[in-house]
């Protein structure tokens, strides 16, 4: 059977180094699902789950934390543990033996999470700024977290360092960096949640220091080719946004643009949605800044994926929901096939 002429562009191989390409732009985006076992070590369940979708371009795994206080949400599992680390061995051998490639979301929540999940602890955070709502699944609200000692800032660094070697050891393809939604490093990077006038705040090199020497020390474990990112440079989660943030967003793409990473990908929102801030769409002010590879994410439809590959928008295209309703979703569009709608039940099972 012939390719659907709409979809045909996600369809052609992008190499992203000279020992791995991609088959197809279809990118399963990063999406937490809760279902780690004790000691937040990933199951067998999981590895079906991802083996599953082997047939997408890429899998980003859900996040996956790396360290004990960067957690936030219940059974997130993590990658700073032996046990944790032979469970990934077993995700990534499943998603192998289905031909697929894995990348592992390095996540901290920073802020974002609650004394529940931390043994009794503050949250830590660039500055002592609450998140305002409920934490989600409990009755909690979300604590003013702690902030970063200048001295216990280069450990967190760190720690996202050794996730990276772990995850290597674990076999994965390769990681991305989670620094978008509002989360650890994208507090860093906005005037709401950084107040900081140390090496690390008060100017937009020193925001985007901690997301930089994060890239170099993940770069230095898993391989700069290995590594990519993920950016939501307007605040549309987790985070309240401010005009003078894109002058930090400039500052990161410029650093980040002679790195030779393997992608920058767009964070949760619409694809398609515009900001006063950006100029526009998430992806074309990413364009404008960063001359290297792009992934578009956010209520895509499989021919707005297509025709943003063909314009050139983008190199790779991500589906989130969409992953979840149809574990054959690469296969559903191949043959022209319409694909199952979401719905948030799909959530409470691993399917
Ligand atoms: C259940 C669920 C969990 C998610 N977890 C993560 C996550 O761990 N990391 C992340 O970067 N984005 C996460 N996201 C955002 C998705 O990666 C994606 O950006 C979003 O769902 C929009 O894409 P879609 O419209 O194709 O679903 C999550 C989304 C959903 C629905």
């Amino acid at each position: 059977m012939s390719l659907p002429t709409t979809v045909a562009p996600l369809f052609t191989p992008l190499q992203l180094d000279a020992s791995l390409t991609l088959p197809n732009r279809i990118v399963m985006a990063p999406m937490t699902r809760c279902m780690a076992g004790a000691g937040l070590v990933p199951t067998p369940a999981m590895g079906a789950y991802y083996a599953r979708r082997a047939a997408a371009g890429l899998i980003v795994s859900e996040g996956v934390i790396v360290r004990p206080d960067g957690q936030g949400y219940p059974n997130t599992p993590g990658l700073f543990s032996a046990a944790q680390v032979a469970g990934w061995q077993a995700v990534v051998a499943a998603v192998h033996a289905a031909g697929g490639r894995i990348f592992a979301q390095l996540w901290h929540v920073g802020r974002v999470s609650h004394p529940t999940y931390l043994d009794g602890a503050l949250p830590i955070a660039p500055s002592p700024v609450p998140l305002a709502g409920r934490v989600p699944r409990t009755e909690f609200t979300y604590a003013t977290p702690r902030a970063l000692a200048l001295e216990e800032i280069p450990p967190v660094v760190a720690a996202y360092g050794h996730a990276a070697a772990n995850a290597k050891q674990a076999g994965f393809d390769g990681v991305e960096i989670h620094g978008a939604n509002g989360y650890l490093i994208d507090q860093f990077l906005h005037h709401h949640t950084n107040r900081r006038t140390d090496a690390y705040g008060g100017t937009p090199s020193r925001m985007a220091r901690f997301c930089l020497e994060v890239v170099d020390a993940v770069a230095a474990a898993m391989g700069v080719g290995r590594t990519g990112i993920r950016l939501s440079p307007a605040a549309y989660h987790n985070m309240e946004g401010d005009p003078r943030d894109v002058v930090v967003f400039d500052t990161l793409l410029a650093a980040l643009a002679g790195r030779s990473l393997a992608y920058v990908h767009a964070g949760i929102a619409g694809h398609h949605w515009s900001y006063d801030d950006l100029g526009g769409s998430v992806a074309a002010y990413l364009r404008r800044r960063y001359p290297g590879r792009l992934v578009a994410c956010g209520e895509l439809t499989p021919e707005g994926a297509a025709a943003a590959v063909a314009a050139g928008e983008v190199e790779l295209t991500a589906f989130g929901r969409p992953f979840i309703a149809n574990p054959d979703l690469v296969e559903r569009l191949r043959a022209g096939e319409a694909l199952k709608p979401y719905h948030e039940r799909m959530l409470l099972r691993l399917v």
